[in-house]
């Protein structure tokens, strides 16, 4: 139970009984005392009272003693908390002994579709692709933690008029060289030299177009070199999952192919329920509210002019199958920003077809981009797309020199496990941390620094910890007394047991930032307490106590830290 709760709960009825009406005390953490409330401020005018008055009255009715060491009103009409030594010594010992760490599994506890990374078939993932695989990942993670069924949908992009082309490009250079190619890893290069080819030769266009009818028709041999691009795709992308330390598996891979059978029924459906609309040869949905720039409605075009399905109707096939099939109630999309209307209007679609009805709700986990040092879309050198894997690959090998240098006594092995830990978590850190609804700038420098907002500097503070109990040669007593007179100490404290909220918090807004600002926190006041009070040089029982202090600190960075799918190395 934290403590804005157990004051709130305090405070409520107190305030409630003075307004005759229920008051939210928004009860905060505060610079004067532990905790502050200002909502008696807010009261005054509407009870005609001044603040002061009715913060005393509040005072007087609420039962805060056995939590609170003081209870004052100050200024205009603050309510001033301290929460006594043994309130907060008590929650510390609760969560010394909880496996969980003050994070209850969900009472309610529902299947959750998270439908991530998604990149496309013969095409390289790009950075938008990486944001999404490392946000989605942290978020089946931590629903899964909080004991929900996530089923993780990689809506790989395995079908569509491009394969005409693929597949011809692949004819041409011959199964053994196209495969050859692909396994490399050198997927823009073959997409490139198709689209080439297709933009120029008359012929291969023809052919192209052949092939998109064999594939759709069912025709085998098409349909064998198809599945030979996407087996090829997949191996490459499972190992930049793998590289990336992210939970998706081959397993994982839903590709919007999966949903062809789907298609011609659920446009059946929607006709039937008489939402069709014929424009300019195409079947299309206008959903209320979707309008464009100059007021005119948007349609959601469901079939194409050439009776060919598209990326909308596999996105409303894949909603009826997950809240339908599957019987998800939760459906994530996280994928950037730019998408954000296509979903808007499919979900809208999906719910006036009957699909999407309550308790099911989709919502889409939207993301900026990522910029460059000039604070422009990153671009490489040449001009192109980042290629993943490099930005992947640069982040290990920065990390691992600096690890080397920083630490000369690590072996060869442990450096480069450490320089894969670091650097992979820094890439992710830099995402995760910032509001995912803007673009951030990769900074290798800052996010690499052992200073500041970084995953360095998070597990470092983890690993230092980790030193301690080396040096010491003892564990924690989870059962010791807790004894907290020193401000440092407190603060310590008062952060340990805030991270039941801010998970619950990150459970609904999926914004990982609030989490990654929690243990930036935690580890900052870790290190003013560390700083300040002695722990092995201590006497005991205060001794005891610190140790209890520094491991629960170590267990919350470790758990955090996973749930953002980064790793936390014993020594660095
Ligand atoms: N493959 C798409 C892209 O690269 C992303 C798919 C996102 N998921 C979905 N259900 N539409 O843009």
């Amino acid at each position: 139970m934290d403590l804005e709760k157990l004051l709130t709960d305090r405070l409520a009825p107190a305030f409630a009984a003075v307004a005759g009406v229920p008051v939210d005390p928004v009860v905060r953490r505060s610079q004067r005392a532990d905790f502050q409330s200002d909502a008696a401020l807010a009261l005054a005018r509407r009870l005609g009272r001044p603040p002061r008055a009715i913060a005393t009255e509040v005072l007087e009715r609420a039962e805060v003693g056995d939590l609170c060491a003081a209870a004052e009103v100050s200024g205009p009409g603050f309510i001033n908390l301290t929460v006594a030594e043994r309130t907060l010594g008590g929650l510390v010992s609760a969560l010394a002994t909880d496996p969980r760490l003050g994070v209850p599994a969900s009472a309610a506890p529902e299947t959750v579709v998270v439908d991530y990374s998604s990149p496309n078939v013969a095409k390289e993932m790009h950075v938008g692709h990486l944001r999404s695989t490392v946000i989605g990942d942290a978020a089946a993670r931590l629903l899964e933690w909080l004991g929900h069924r996530v089923v993780r949908a990689n809506h790989l992009g395995d079908w569509g008029t491009p394969f005409g082309m693929l597949i011809e490009h692949l004819v041409d250079l011959g199964e053994a060289e196209a495969t050859q190619e692909l396994s490399m890893g050198d997927l823009d290069s073959f997409y490139q030299a198709a689209r080439a080819k297709f933009d120029t030769d008359e012929a291969f266009r023809e052919r192209s177009r052949l092939r998109v009818v064999a594939l759709q028709g069912g025709d085998e041999g098409t349909r064998r070199l198809w599945r030979l691009l996407v087996e090829q795709s997949e191996r490459y992308f499972l190992t930049v999952y793998d590289l990336l330390d992210v939970t998706l598996t081959g397993r994982d891979f839903q590709g919007e192919s999966s949903y062809n059978d789907l298609l011609a029924p659920v446009v059946a459906e929607l006709d039937g329920l008489g939402l069709l609309r014929e424009s300019d040869g195409a079947a299309c949905v206008f959903p209320p509210g979707s309008v464009g720039r100059d007021g005119e409605p948007l349609p959601l075009i469901v079939r194409k002019s050439d009776g060919g399905y598209g990326y909308p109707a596999t996105d409303l096939a894949a909603i009826r199958h997950r809240t339908g099939e599957l019987g998800a109630t939760r459906l994530l999309y996280v994928v950037g920003l730019p998408q954000q209307r296509h979903f808007e209007m499919v979900y809208a679609v999906a719910e006036q077809a009957g699909w999407l009805a309550p308790p099911a709700r989709a919502e889409h986990v939207g993301f900026g981009s990522i910029l460059g040092p000039d604070g422009r879309m990153l671009r490489s050198r040449a001009g192109g797309s980042v290629k993943l894997v490099g930005l992947l690959e640069e982040a290990v090998a920065r990390a691992t020199a600096l690890t080397r240098s920083r630490n000369p006594e690590l072996g060869e092995a442990e450096a480069a496990e450490v320089g894969r830990a670091v650097g992979i978590g820094a890439i992710k850190y830099a995402d995760l941390s910032s509001d995912r609804h803007r673009d951030y700038v990769l900074d290798w420098e800052r996010m690499l620094s052992l200073d500041g907002n970084t995953a360095p500097y998070l597990q470092y503070a983890y690993s230092r910890i980790r030193s301690i109990f080396r040096r010491a040669g003892v564990a924690a007593r989870p059962d010791a007394g807790i004894s907290l007179a020193e401000p440092a100490e407190r603060a310590l404290a008062f952060e340990l047991v805030g991270f039941g909220a801010v998970v619950a918090q990150v459970e609904r807004s999926l914004e990982f930032h609030h989490l990654a600002a929690y243990l930036h926190r935690l580890a900052t006041a870790f290190s003013a307490f560390y700083e300040r009070c002695p722990v092995l040089r201590a006497e005991e029982p205060v001794r005891e106590s610190r140790l209890v202090l520094c491991d629960l600190t170590a267990r919350v960075l470790r758990q955090g830290l996973h749930l953002l799918g980064i790793r936390t190395p014993e020594r660095m």
